[in-house]
């Protein structure tokens, strides 16, 4: 039993707001935390691509706009997260990216908790977001292992 998809999105979401207050303070190390961010938000957001968005658009089909902006959101994050990560956090210009994808990220998250999680709530029925729960989990697993 994994719980609720919805529950389980903004758990992510608040360890991933976590790793942004660490790297914000400017303490501890940061190319590590950067790699821990890699590691939370990946998956995760695969997952949401591969299980969640699809079972929003079915059940929400006039959110489909929102959901395309989504995995855009995502796509633009990754290629930041990837950049950081290849050049290293004192790398030139690496700090406005830094504070460029934590914005773009907290602005995507608040879409999803305010905007699409609530109207898929609306749509469907706690065991069918318990069902989805227990695939986002086994999916973001399967992206951990195979990298991708
Ligand atoms: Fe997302
Ligand atoms: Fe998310």
């Amino acid at each position: 039993m994994s719980g609720d998809i919805i529950d389980l999105i903004e758990q992510d979401h608040r360890e991933v707001e976590e790793l942004f207050t660490q790297l914000e303070s400017e303490e501890g190390d940061k190319a590590a935390l950067l790699q821990q961010l890699a590691d939370e938000l990946i998956p995760h957001a695969k997952s949401e691509e591969q299980v969640v968005y699809p079972a929003i658009r079915k059940a929400v089909p006039q959110e489909a706009a929102e959901v395309h902006d989504g995995v855009v959101e995502h796509q633009h994050i990754e290629e930041m997260l990837q950049q950081l990560l290849a050049d290293g956090p004192d790398a030139p210009g690496a700090d406005g990216m830094l504070a460029a994808m934590i914005a773009e990220v907290r602005h995507h998250v608040e879409e999803e908790e305010q905007d699409l999680l609530p109207a898929f709530k609306k749509a469907t029925k706690k065991e069918e977001r318990e069902e989805l729960g227990q695939r986002f989990e086994e999916r973001k697993e399967q992206v951990r292992s195979s990298g991708g």
